[in-house]
């Protein structure tokens, strides 16, 4: 459960907001996007929905969203706003035009829910422009600064973990090595909790340079205590998608023939836990609740069960790090 903050509405509470979502979609921007609308609704604020993120402000694509709009959405994967990775957002002068069309609706405030990308386009937009900002991180990597958790994160762990102990049964089958590759780009948290999470034989993480030498030290370390010859690797996806065929070739040269499995896309979709499900409810109507207060440019999150905000520039200048104890402690589980 979380701790939230008791804010009192301020005199610059505004008389219309939007919402979009942007960048790659995670499990549970839906229930904050109805946690946005109904919280915005209760207070009186006009509330607009805004489709395809960033590519969609820029033209003005958006719709009056009322409480049926999102009736039926809390339990949907995916986005009902729908989501784009929008390059042409870099520049200026598209944030000026988008800015510009936010003030001909009367929109003073706009609450954008994606990963790092996202926020640092919603920072610069306030900087440059008369338009109050409120971000929500929204990403299955969970690599945002300033929040102990990210919206779709335990959904994507948990739709991980679904996977690999079915792939689990067949490799017992077959004494096969499997070398299964989680998203996270350069980020390990997602491939950290599901190698504690499935008992992985080995976690690879970005934070933590192997080379296949050590991997098969390694694992011929395990057989000899007994353990198998039957194992999961979860492996990082690291900078690029797809890296992991590259590391089963290397291991190829040491006498080991694993078998890869790249989940991909597959994490990013799916019904959202009840876990993400409260998370995102809880951000989507605190926004609402901060643009109210008077705050700007910050983004909700939750550290230590208290949902708190951090300044965008910190999150864009800061790199969640992940827990070194954490990572230690998975590798001496599977030990
Ligand atoms: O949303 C973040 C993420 O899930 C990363 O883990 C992954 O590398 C990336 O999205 C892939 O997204 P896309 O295929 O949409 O570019």
């Amino acid at each position: 459960m979380y701790e939230i903050p008791n804010l009192q509405s301020s005199d610059s509470k505004p008389s219309a907001i939007a919402v979009l979502t942007s960048g790659g979609d995670s499990p549970g921007m839906n229930p904050a996007i109805r946690g946005v609308v109904r919280a915005a609704l209760h207070q009186g604020i006009k509330v607009y929905g805004v489709n395809k993120g960033y590519s969609g402000l820029i033209i003005g694509d958006m719709a009056e969203m009322d409480s049926a709009s999102v009736t039926n959405i809390v339990q949907r994967g995916g986005t009902l706003l729908k989501s784009d990775r929008c390059l042409a957002f870099k520049d200026p002068a598209v944030r000026y035009q988008a800015a510009e069309v936010l003030k001909e609706k009367g929109i003073e405030g706009l609450v954008v829910i994606g990963g790092d990308g996202s926020l640092t386009g919603a920072h610069l937009l306030t900087q440059e422009n008369d338009i109050k900002v409120i971000g929500l991180p929204g990403t299955i990597d969970n690599d945002i600064y300033g929040t102990d958790d990210t919206i779709g994160f335990d959904t994507a762990v948990n739709t991980a973990l679904d996977a690999i102990d079915k792939i689990r049964d067949t490799a017992l089958s077959h004494e096969n090595l499997f070398l299964v590759e989680v998203m996270g780009r350069n980020s390990g948290f997602i491939a950290t909790h599901v190698g504690i999470a499935c008992g992985a034989e080995m976690i690879i993480a970005p934070e933590y340079e192997i080379q296949a030498e050590s991997i098969c030290f390694q694992l011929a370390n395990n057989r000899l205590q007994g353990k198998g010859s039957s194992g999961i690797i979860v492996v990082a996806e690291g900078p690029k998608p797809g890296l992991t065929t590259h590391l089963a070739k290397q291991l190829n040269q040491h006498q080991l023939d694993p078998k890869v499995c790249i989940l991909g896309h597959i994490q990013r979709g799916g019904s959202p836990s009840g876990h993400d499900r409260v998370l995102a409810s809880c951000l989507g109507a605190s926004a609402v609740d901060y643009l109210c207060a008077g705050f700007n440019d910050v983004m909700i999150g939750v550290r230590n069960g208290k949902i708190t905000e951090t300044p965008l520039h910190q999150i864009i200048e800061k790199n969640k790090k992940l827990d070194n104890r954490l990572f230690e402690r998975a590798q001496l589980l599977h030990k």
